[in-house]
């Protein structure tokens, strides 16, 4: 499938985003792994999320749906060996997540993924989880998916994560869950901490100290994992788009609401303000396990900014439409620090430059990074790729609205992975008097 994207210059409006993907997953998990009854509001209905939903129903959970709102029954700890492979489908979170889980258990499962995932390295989470006593083979080329994990009796470790990863973190606290004695994570610099926070809101002591986070395990014990009934926030993953489209719309005011404001995922707003826009977070719900608030940003002419170090994990889904934002702002915007984004859904680096050049912005390619120069003016009749990767249909679909004439973008199923309404929300936050601001198509010419 493919999108065109008729130029536009406006955007406003109030919007809700749909559920946090990272939170979505983690409640599925755990809440399959609780003794007991769990409902989860909100529950983002993607791809990645339904798919990590369907595999902890192949693993015994029992699950009911209603739309958004899922209820499941844990298994009180023990998963049953499923009896076919488990599909990921895209989903990097989905699979090193339960790659965690599934090392505590007493079976051998087989997980499978798409052509992107089954590309992407799973030697990261491999090696801590042998090293913690699961035997694994990595099936596929070079250290990737198909994954065969045999679960065992795991014995804690402390593991300092060579790479700033919550999927590499959150496999080795979840496979500490089973395991004797303490496990530790130490991690380069602060990745998102929704593990951490979902253990504590169930009842799972976690110890943070500085970079360092560490649980006790119940090896051979029942591990306390208390159901309950849970709240997503909004995606600030997904809100992202909005922002940053306002961002770069001088007189643009967009609010979106009920978005998750947990501070590791939300430095997109501190370089965006620093870029020149107005941005107002204002939190209303900090009972929750997650603060959930809304968001409203005023857009402007903005400036490049310097974007490295401990900022790069706290927002590195958002790096694509950083660089949306370089391309319109004035002066250089440089990313660095940021090489892990070559080993996401696609080599975001290289995905985002050859779209960017396609669109007539001056954009230099760094092994970590990219420097871009701006203010560009952006190309329209041409056709884009998304490769497959969601996240650079939809941030190549925001700065398509700054084109001289539509934009076409190839490959766009992959949407439906995180964001299935992106188009409608585009439509509805664009929209002048055209009923229909962008075109579906179902071929390949503009
Ligand atoms: C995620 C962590 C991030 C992010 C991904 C979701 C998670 O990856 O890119 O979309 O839910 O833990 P890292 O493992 O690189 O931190």
């Amino acid at each position: 499938m493919s999108i065109t994207i008729t130029p536009s210059k406006k955007i406003n409006g109030i919007i809700e985003v749909p559920g946090d993907k990272s939170i979505s997953h983690r409640l599925a998990m755990l809440c399959a792994l609780a003794n007991g009854t769990s409902e989860i509001n909100n529950f983002l209905c993607s791809e990645d999320c339904l798919n990590t939903l369907h595999a902890v129903e192949k693993l015994g959970a029992k699950i009911k749906q209603q739309d958004k709102h899922i209820t499941i029954t844990g298994t009180g700890g023990k998963f049953t060996q499923p009896s076919r492979y488990l599909d990921m489908g895209n989903s990097g979170t989905g699979m090193r997540l339960l790659c965690g889980l599934l090392a505590g258990q007493g079976f051998s499962a087989t997980l499978i993924g798409d052509e992107s995932l089954s590309s992407r390295p799973m030697k990261r989470i491999s090696s801590p989880l042998e090293l913690m006593g699961a035997k694994i083979e990595l099936t596929g080329d070079r250290g990737c998916a198909p994954i065969k994990i045999t679960g065992g009796i795991l014995n804690g470790i402390t593991y300092s994560l060579p790479m700033a990863s919550a999927q590499v973190k959150s496999a080795i606290l979840l496979a500490g869950l089973f395991a004797k004695g303490t496990t530790e994570v130490i991690e380069p610099k602060e990745t998102r901490d929704h593990t951490e926070q979902i253990f504590k809101a169930m009842g799972i002591p976690v110890r943070i100290d500085g970079l360092s986070v560490s649980i006790i395990g119940y090896a051979g014990g029942s591990i306390p994992l208390t159901p309950g009934n849970w709240q997503v926030p909004g995606d600030f993953s997904s809100a992202a788009f909005w922002i940053t489209a306002a961002a770069c719309r001088k007189g643009a005011t967009v609010t979106i609401k009920n978005v998750g404001l947990n501070k590791r995922r939300t430095a997109l707003v501190d370089v965006l303000r620093r870029m020149g826009t107005d941005i107002e977070c204002i939190p209303h719900d900090t009972d929750n396990c997650e603060p959930i608030g809304n968001i409203t940003v005023k857009g402007n002419q903005l400036s490049g900014t310097e974007i490295s170090g401990n900022e790069i994990p706290n927002l590195i889904d958002e790096l694509p439409l950083v660089a949306v934002a370089g391309a319109l702002a004035t002066g250089k915007t440089i990313i660095s620090d940021a090489a892990e984004l070559r080993v996401k859904e696609t080599d975001r680096i290289a995905t985002v430059a050859t779209n960017l050049k396609k669109l007539g912005v001056a954009v230099e390619e760094k092994a970590d990074g990219m420097i871009i120069t701006g203010p560009n003016k952006i190309n329209g009749n041409i056709t884009l790729d998304s490769y497959g990767d969601h996240r650079i249909a939809m941030a190549m679909a925001v700065l398509s609205q700054h084109a001289n004439a539509p934009v076409q973008i190839n490959n766009t199923d992959c949407i439906a992975t995180s964001y299935p309404d992106f188009e409608k929300d585009l439509i509805s936050l664009t929209q002048t008097n055209r009923s229909n601001q962008s075109d579906r198509t179902d071929n390949n010419s503009l």
